[in-house]
């Protein structure tokens, strides 16, 4: 398939818009691609000459960008320029739960894709093709075209603008997220206009296969986006629940997640247990598929979804319960060395990330932590936790408060309990023997991913404590 489309356009230089734009420069050498952002540090952060200063940590992802960078993909700040140059706009934005006002801690806050809608409105010179690509709540593309239908018309160099709304919603999750573009298991286009579903057919036909394409109409674009992250939620928090009784039973999680997965009808993905799920999407989408169902009356099924972020919740506090029991019922003034700051393994986004509470948890109750990721800073942790950095001049012991550690063997140093909260590859390879002359003893090593093959370390005599197993 042939498309017209030779200028593309990306509002919003994110988790979503950069690496989707990479794989679409890649795979589409003839389309010029334009990201734009208004926060100009991001923007910055992507034309860094310094490759590992992009800011944001994907696997396979410098690579692109190095590859495309300056040929057909191009990152700017320059939204109002960028968007009359495009047949195709792409928004990307952020989508976070309300925090106040109509709606607050349900509804998303709608203010950056209005601001988007209202942006192509003002700037688009003639046909455009508009496409939600970010997760949003459904019928978010009436509010899209009513702003652009109301602005359809003829401009001063009397060409006459137009927009058609398509979904597309993304599916990539993040730490594969390259993988999942390349490769994506069906790509979902939701719209009404026939000719504009297939000029977006025609660019993912360039190396998604025709069959993986599925055509719907908007509001089933935009439902299936969140209905899928619901249930995958869901799946998250059934095993967590079961965690919590293979702990109290004697049975292994490991096992039960095996046998229950190899039912083919179950499938055995998202059936790891953890400290309950994060990211920017999960609760996201499932609190935004509660507040529609509240909207439309449906308050048992609301009821259904909101015991899914509950449990998710309690998953959270039931380990920062466990670490303090273990630990004599009292964690004031000890060390606690945490491992994993991102929500998951291989990305540097800590939104949502179960690390949070648990940490804030264990500081309420006065630990000093030294916490160490390998790819999250400083700054961004003191963004998350909100709580003061330790000031060695001016602390007293049992107040609560975290250092930041750059070396895995550091943060063990006079640590009473070493805590697993992300699941990195290097965590795996920990020499125990050399953490045994480290730690204060007794010494604790909480696995909250299963993640870790502790045999030698409990031969050395480390007491283990495993979600899933005790
Ligand atoms: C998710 C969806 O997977 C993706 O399709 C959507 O587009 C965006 O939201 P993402 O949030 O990036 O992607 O990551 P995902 O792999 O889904 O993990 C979400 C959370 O669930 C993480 O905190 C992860 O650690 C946790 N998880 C996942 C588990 O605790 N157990 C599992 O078995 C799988
Ligand atoms: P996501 O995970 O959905 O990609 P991010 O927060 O990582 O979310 O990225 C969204 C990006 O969109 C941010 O960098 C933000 O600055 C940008 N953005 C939001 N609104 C606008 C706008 N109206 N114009 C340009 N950029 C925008």
């Amino acid at each position: 398939m042939i498309t017209k489309v030779k200028h593309i356009c990306c509002i919003g230089a994110g988790y979503v818009g950069g690496p989707t734009m990479a794989v679409f420069a890649d795979r589409c050498p003839d389309i010029q691609f334009y990201v734009v952002d208004h926060n100009k540090d991001r923007v910055d952060g992507w034309n860094s000459e310094d490759l590992s200063k992009l800011p944001i940590y994907e696997p396979g992802l410098k690579e692109l960008v190095e590859k495309c960078r300056g040929k057909n993909l191009h990152f700017s700040t320059e939204v109002e320029n960028y968007i009359p140059l495009s047949d195709m706009i792409f928004i990307s934005v952020n989508t976070p739960t309300k925090n106040k006002g109509i709606g607050a801690g349900l509804a998303s806050d709608l203010k950056w894709i209005e601001m988007s809608a209202r942006q192509i409105a003002k700037y688009a010179r003639s046909h455009t093709i508009v496409v939600e690509k970010s997760t949003l709540p459904v019928r978010t593309a009436e509010l899209i075209n009513t702003i652009l239908q109301s602005n359809d018309s003829v401009n001063k160099n009397s060409n006459y603008k137009s927009f058609t709304v398509l979904s597309n919603p993304e599916f990539l999750s993040e730490g594969s997220a390259i993988n999942d573009l390349l490769n994506p298991d069906r790509v979902l286009i939701g719209g009404n206009d026939e000719k504009s579903i297939n000029e977006l057919v025609a660019i993912y036909s360039n190396w998604v296969k025709k069959e993986k394409i599925l055509k719907t109409n908007l509001w089933s674009s935009e439902l299936s986006k969140l209905t899928a992250n619901a249930f995958l939620a869901q799946r998250i928090s059934s095993i967590n629940s079961i965690s919590g009784l293979c702990e109290s039973t004697g049975a292994d999680i490991k096992e039960v997640s095996l046998a229950v997965g190899t039912d083919s009808r179950i499938g055995d993905k998202f059936l790891n247990a953890g400290p309950g799920f994060g990211g920017s999407c999960f609760k996201k989408d499932i609190l935004n598929l509660i507040y529609i169902c509240e909207y439309y009356g449906l308050h048992e099924v609301a009821a259904y979804w909101r015991v899914v972020i509950d449990l998710n919740t309690w998953q959270q506090k039931r380990i920062s319960n466990k670490i303090v029991e273990k630990l004599f019922g009292t964690i004031s003034g000890k060390k606690i060395a945490i491992f994993g700051f991102s929500f998951k393994a291989n990305t540097n986004d800590t939104r949502e990330s179960p690390a949070i509470n648990i940490c804030k948890d264990l500081m309420e109750e006065g630990a000093e932590l030294q916490i160490y990721d390998p790819r999250v800073n400083s700054e961004q942790i003191q963004k998350e936790l909100d709580y003061p950095i330790k000031d060695l001049d001016n602390y007293y012991l049992g107040a609560g408060g975290w250092i930041y550690s750059e070396n895995i063997y550091n943060s063990f140093i006079d640590a009473d309990a070493a805590v697993f909260l992300t699941e990195w590859e290097e965590f795996r390879n920990i020499n125990w023997k050399r953490v045994s002359e480290l730690m204060r003893k007794p010494s604790w090593i909480f696995d909250t991913r299963f993640i870790l093959d502790l045999n030698e370390a409990k031969d050395l005599g480390f007491n283990i404590w495993r979600v899933g197993l005790g």
